[in-house]
This record gives C-alpha cells, sequence and structure tokens, in this order.
C-alpha cells in the first residue's frame, strides 16, 4: 500500500482553501470545500489542463478551460467536454495534519 503525503496542517486549511501537491509524480489537487477536504487529480480528462483554478459549484470542480465538471467526492464527470471521470486520492487527518494517499496501485 502506497504511503501517505503530508499536505498541510488542518489548522491552517481552513474553507476555501486549495493547494496542489505532487504525489509520486502526480500533481493532486487538495481542496477544503466548506470543511470537508477532497483530493483529485489536478488534471482535466478532456484535453489533461490543470484544474486548480476552477470554480466550485455544488460540489463539483469546474474546468477554467472548457467547462467540464467533476463531482469532488466521486470524480465523476457530469458535464462535457470531458467523459472521463477524475481520480480521487482518500484523505486522512491525524494529529491536526492533512494526508493524501496515492491509491493508483491499490
Ligand atoms: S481541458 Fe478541461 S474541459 Fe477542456
Amino acid at each position: 500500500m502506497a504511503d501517505w503525503f503530508g499536505v498541510a496542517p488542518e489548522a491552517e486549511f481552513g474553507p476555501g482553501s486549495r493547494t496542489t501537491i505532487d504525489v509520486d509524480g502526480v500533481p493532486v489537487l487538495v481542496l477544503n470545500v466548506d470543511g470537508e477536504i477532497y483530493a483529485v487529480e489536478d488534471f482535466c480528462t478532456h484535453d489533461s489542463l490543470p484544474l486548480h483554478d476552477g470554480s466550485v459549484e455544488d460540489g463539483e470542480i469546474v474546468c477554467p478551460f472548457h467547462g467540464a465538471r467533476f463531482c469532488l467526492k466521486t470524480g465523476k464527470n457530469t458535464a462535457p467536454p470531458a467523459f472521463g471521470d477524475l481520480p480521487t486520492m482518500p484523505v486522512k487527518i491525524e494529529n491536526g495534519i492533512i494526508f493524501v494517499r496515492d491509491a493508483r496501485w491499490d
């Protein structure tokens, strides 16, 4: 099982916070949306462009390039022009630190 990667102290990552970290060579976007922490690959499945500047609406991230939408909880693609789902990463908080794990090889 892959290692957990530290993201930030929970106390410094309040609602509205977002960052992109490198997880085994994959950029992972971590967001706090209304107190819930989500982690998704920072690549839109349409044209492999970064999602980190996208807006968040109704629990979905909107690609800033062509408007594809993805559920942050499940990664499911909910609007074209992308059709592939977005890989999500498990999140945990331990001793006040937010961690994500690369689950691609589970
Ligand atoms: S790169 Fe995201 S919708 Fe085109």
